[in-house]
C-alpha cells in the first residue's frame, strides 16, 4: 500500500454548528455555512503497513495521547471501509497554533480523511470524503469542498454532508484571523455541543436557524456584503449567548476579543464595512471586502493584545499532494 499526503484548509463558519442531533455520527442540530481559509491548513501523511506494530500519530512533532485516540478512532473507520487491518503511521503538521480557537480539528480531520482514504486504497467521492471527515469532527466536513460551503444537516450518515456553494474566486472578501491569545482552550467544542440543552435559549436559537441560513444564502447570491456581515455577526453573538448560558457556563471571549468587536463597530461608523465572528475560542475572525483589507488590518493591529493577524482569502478544499512528510 502506498503512502499518501493531503493538505486541508481550516474553515470559518458564517452560520455555526453548535449542538448535535446524533453525537455518535456528528449529525448537527442545524445546517451551517462557511468559507475555507487559504492561509491556515494542515498537511498529513498516512501510511498503512504490515511492518508497523501499532498506530503512531505525530502531530506537530509530538505524540499526544488524547489527540492520538481521536485519530486512531478515525483510522479504524477508514480501515473498516477499506477492509484492511494494517497499523498506520501518521505525521501531521498545522501551520497555526493547535487548540487556540483556530479550527485545527476541521483541517486536521479533513486532511486525515483524504490522506487516510487514499493510503487505504479507497476511491471516495467528494461527498463521501465529507461524510467521513464529519465523523472525526463535524466542521471537518466543510473543509473538503472548495470555497464557500454549505453543510446540509441531513438525518443519516449518508445525507449529512458539505458541498461547494461557490468557488473561492466568487467573491472578493477577506477573513482576518486575529490572534489575541495562545492559551490552550479549557473547554473544547466537544463539551460545548453536549451542553447546549442546558441553555434556556437554545430552543429559541434552533427555531430561527433555517430562516437565517436562507437569508444568508440570499445575501451571498446577491453579494450584499452589509446584509451578509450583519447576519454573520449576530449569529456569532447568538452562539456565545448559548455558550455563556450553558451549565457549566462557557466564556470564550477575552478583553481583546471585545476590543476587536468595538473596532469593527468603529470602522463601520467611519464607513468601512468590517464584521466579526468567533468560534468556540477568543480569536475574532473579521470579514471585510478585499479593497478594505489593509485599513481593517491596521485598525485591528492597533489593539495592544493582538499577537498576530492572518489575512485569508477564500480557499480551495482538501486535496491530495505528492510531497510526503516522512
Ligand atoms: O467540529 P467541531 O466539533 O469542532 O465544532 C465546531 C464548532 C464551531 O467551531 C464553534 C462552529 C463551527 O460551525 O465551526
Amino acid at each position: 500500500m502506498e503512502k499518501a499526503t493531503a493538505i486541508a484548509p481550516s474553515n470559518i463558519a458564517f452560520i455555526k454548528y453548535w449542538g448535535r442531533e446524533n453525537p455518535e455520527l456528528n449529525i448537527p442540530k442545524n445546517g451551517s455555512l462557511s468559507v475555507n481559509l487559504d492561509q491556515l491548513h494542515t498537511t498529513t501523511t498516512v501510511e498503512f503497513s504490515p511492518d508497523y506494530q501499532r498506530d503512531q500519530i505525530i502531530i506537530n512533532g509530538h505524540e499526544d495521547e488524547t489527540e492520538a485516540k481521536r485519530a486512531i478512532k478515525h483510522l479504524d473507520k477508514i480501515r473498516l471501509l477499506a477492509g484492511i487491518t494494517e497499523q498506520a503511521k501518521v505525521v501531521s503538521e498545522n501551520n497555526f497554533p493547535t487548540g487556540s480557537g483556530l479550527a485545527s480539528s476541521a483541517s486536521g480531520f479533513a486532511a486525515l480523511s483524504v490522506a487516510g482514504a487514499k493510503a487505504a486504497g479507497l476511491n471516495l467521492s467528494e461527498r463521501e470524503l465529507s461524510t467521513l471527515a464529519r465523523l472525526g469532527s463535524g466542521s471537518a466536513s466543510r473543509s473538503i469542498p472548495d470555497g464557500f460551503v454549505e453543510w446540509v444537516k441531513g438525518s443519516s450518515h449518508e445525507n449529512s454532508y458539505a458541498y461547494s456553494l461557490y468557488p473561492p474566486d466568487y467573491w472578493d472578501i477577506k477573513a482576518l484571523a486575529v490572534i489575541v491569545s495562545l492559551d490552550k482552550k479549557k473547554m473544547g467544542s466537544v463539551e460545548g455541543h453536549s451542553l447546549v440543552d442546558t441553555s434556556i435559549y437554545y430552543g429559541v436559537r434552533i427555531v430561527h436557524m433555517d430562516g437565517k441560513i436562507a437569508h444568508l444564502k440570499e445575501a451571498m447570491a446577491e453579494k450584499d456584503f452589509k446584509t451578509f456581515g450583519e447576519i454573520v455577526e449576530a449569529e456569532a453573538v447568538d452562539l456565545h449567548v448559548i455558550a455563556m448560558t450553558s451549565n457549566p457556563p462557557l466564556f470564550y471571549w477575552k478583553g481583546a476579543s471585545i476590543e476587536a468587536m468595538e473596532a469593527c463597530r468603529e470602522l463601520r461608523d467611519g464607513g468601512t464595512l468590517a464584521y466579526f465572528t468567533f468560534d468556540a475560542g477568543p480569536q475574532p475572525v473579521v470579514f471585510c471586502q478585499g479593497k478594505d483589507a489593509q485599513t481593517v488590518a491596521e485598525r485591528l493591529k492597533s489593539i495592544t493584545a493582538v499577537k498576530d493577524l492572518i489575512v485569508n482569502e477564500p480557499g480551495i478544499g482538501a486535496r491530495v499532494v505528492d510531497t510526503h512528510l516522512f
